[in-house]
C-alpha cells in the first residue's frame, strides 16, 4: 500500500525515466500508445512480504484492481505493441492466475501463454533450484506463467531471436530462413543465478531473472523499444531494456526499492 504523505515524484538515469509512485495513478499520466513493450510481474496477492506494499487483499479487490491497471497498460500500449505479464499461483491458492486471466479476456488478446520454467529434472538429471514444498498433497511448484498479451492477436514476433539449433542440420536448407535455428517452443527454461545471500537478490522478495525481460524484448522483436514495467520492483526490465538498446519507465510504489533500482541502472555506468 502506498505510504501516506509520500509525493509521487520521477527523475531520469540516461534514456530512463524512474517514477515513484501507485502506478493506477502514474499510467493515467502517461499518453495513449506510448509504450511498444510492457514487461510486467504485479504483485501475486499471496502474502509475499514487501518492503511496504500489503500482498493479501480481498481475492475480488485484488482482481478489480489488478483489471484496472492492465486496463491503462492497454491504454499507453501501442497497437501493435506486447504486453508480457508474469504472474504465479501458488500450491493453496492455484485459481488466482486464471480468473485474471478470464477477466483480461475483454480487454486484450492472449496471444501466447509462456510456462517459465525455474527448474526441470530431465530423466535423472536436474536443472535450476528447486524450492521445496513440504506436504503430503502438493508437488513442488517449479513454473511461473508468462502471458503474452496483445491488442489485436496478430502482432508480427520474431520467433528465432530467443530459438534454439536445431539438432538435425538437414533442416536448415529445408527452411526458408537458411538459419541454424527453430522456434523454441512456448516452454522457457529460466533458472535463478545461485546465491548465497538474499543481498545477492536485493533483498526483495519477488524479482525476475533478466534473462526473462531480455527474452520478451527479443520475441517481441522491435528495436530501441519503449518499454514500461509499472511494477519495476528493483528494475530489472529496465537493466533488460537497457541492455536491450532501448528506454524504460519504471514505476514502483516503494521509495526503497526505487533507490535499488536507480543503483542498478547507474551501475550500468549511464
Ligand atoms: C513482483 S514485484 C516486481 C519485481 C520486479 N520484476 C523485479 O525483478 O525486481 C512487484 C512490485 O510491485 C510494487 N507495487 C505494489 N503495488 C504497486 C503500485 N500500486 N504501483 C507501483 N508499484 C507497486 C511492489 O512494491 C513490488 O516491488
Amino acid at each position: 500500500m502506498e505510504k501516506k504523505n509520500l509525493r509521487p515524484y520521477s527523475f531520469s538515469i540516461g534514456n530512463h525515466k524512474i517514477v515513484r509512485g501507485d502506478c493506477s495513478i502514474v499510467l493515467k499520466k502517461i499518453p495513449k500508445q506510448h509504450a511498444d513493450v510492457i514487461i510486467t510481474s504485479p504483485p501475486y496477492n499471496l502474502g509475499i512480504v514487501y518492503n511496504s506494499y500489503k500482498d493479501n487483499k480481498k481475492e475480488q479487490d485484488y482482481l478489480n484492481w489488478l483489471v484496472n491497471i492492465c486496463s491503462e497498460m492497454k491504454r499507453v500500449l501501442k497497437d501493435e505493441g506486447s504486453l508480457f505479464l508474469n504472474i504465479a499461483g501458488s500450491s493453496s491458492y492455484p485459481w488466482l492466475p486464471f480468473e485474471l486471466m478470464v477477466r483480461l479476456r475483454k480487454h486484450f488478446f492472449l496471444q501466447n501463454h509462456i510456462e517459465w520454467i525455474k527448474s526441470i529434472t530431465v530423466n535423472e538429471q536436474s536443472y535450476g533450484h528447486f524450492k521445496p514444498v513440504v506436504s503430503d498433497r502438493y508437488v513442488h511448484r517449479n513454473h511461473e506463467y508468462l502471458f503474452h498479451l496483445t491488442k489485436t492477436g496478430d502482432v508480427k514476433i520474431n520467433r528465432l531471436r530467443v530459438g534454439v539449433p536445431y539438432k538435425d542440420k538437414t533442416n536448415i536448407k529445408r527452411r526458408a530462413h537458411n538459419l541454424d535455428l527453430r522456434c523454441r517452443g512456448d516452454v522457457w527454461f529460466i533458472p535463478y543465478k545461485t546465491v548465497r545471500k538474499k543481498s545477492e537478490k536485493f533483498n526483495h522478495p519477488g524479482t525476475f531473472p533478466q534473462l526473462l525481460p531480455e527474452m520478451c524484448l527479443k520475441l517481441h522483436g522491435v528495436q530501441n523499444p519503449l518499454v514500461i514495467d509499472p511494477f519495476m520492483g528493483t528494475g530489472t526490465t529496465l537493466v533488460a531494456t537497457h541492455c536491450y538498446g532501448g528506454k524504460g519507465i519504471g514505476i514502483e510504489v516503494d521509495p526503497h526499492y526505487v533507490k535499488i533500482a536507480t543503483e542498478r541502472l547507474r551501475s550500468l555506468a549511464l
